[in-house]
């Protein structure tokens, strides 16, 4: 089984957006059995499955580090391919052992961010304590980008220097899309945005490319 985790330290940057649209995508476009992990309180993940009963991957929640490690041991053991964790925000400082914990069960994890430099100084501790901890690959995930700006030409590589990490390739784009998909729950494959579905094909793509192939 292999394990992808959405996290960072702040708030709002699209982690369970991004897990969610993961999972449907391993789920619907590469017929993987996956299983999403909700480690925010807030349970954003979890209600997921209570709008749409039919969404074709299991949500679990888990509340700190033993539950996790129980419950990724469980889903391993059950044949499934992938495991989304969905991060929560305020662990670093509520729950530091919890974050320790999904660094180290992960094969790649994503710093879901936004191209500010604002929200990048406030992951600087997360990103130290991940890279502590993990043995797998760790990349910032823009979220939020709009082509452009400010901050896609100047925000990216300084963000990338002082997380000291690589970005994906593939980045997230602002769009309306991504909030009405909350309402449905469902497929973003069946929403109708051409752009957002091949950016969501290309992130699935290129976590598959960078995870698959290691132990
Ligand atoms: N790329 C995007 N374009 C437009 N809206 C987005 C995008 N990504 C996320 N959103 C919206 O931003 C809000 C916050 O997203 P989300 O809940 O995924 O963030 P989060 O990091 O999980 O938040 P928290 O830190 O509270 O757990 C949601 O309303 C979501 O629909
Ligand atoms: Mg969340």
């Amino acid at each position: 089984m292999k394990v992808i985790s959405c996290v960072g330290a702040k708030g709002g940057t699209g982690k369970s957006s991004i897990s969610l649209l993961t999972a449907w995508e391993f789920a619907k476009s590469h017929k993987s059995k996956v299983a999403l992990l909700d480690a925010d309180v807030q349970g954003t993940s979890f209600s997921a499955k209570t709008m749409n009963p039919e969404i074709p991957f299991d949500v679990f929640s888990v509340g700190n580090k033993t539950q996790l490690w129980e419950k990724g041991k469980q889903l391993s053991e059950g044949g499934y391919q992938y495991l989304i964790i969905d991060g929560n925000p305020r662990s670093i400082h509520e729950d530091p052992d919890l974050i320790k914990m999904i660094a180290k069960l992960s094969d790649l994890t994503l710093i879901v961010s936004r191209p500010s430099p604002r929200d990048l100084k406030a992951q600087l501790k997360y990103v130290e304590m991940v890279k502590a901890e993990t043995n797998g690959e760790v990349r910032i995930l823009w979220n939020f980008f709009q082509k452009n700006t400010g901050a896609h030409k100047d925000g990216i590589p300084e963000g990338e220097k002082l997380l000291n990490l690589k970005s994906l390739q593939t980045q997230i784009g602002l769009r309306i899309v991504y909030q009405d998909i909350g309402y449905s729950e469902s497929y973003i494959g069946s929403l109708g945005n051409k752009e957002a579905t091949t950016e969501i094909r290309a992130l699935g793509n290129e976590i598959k490319r960078l995870i698959d192939g290691k132990k």
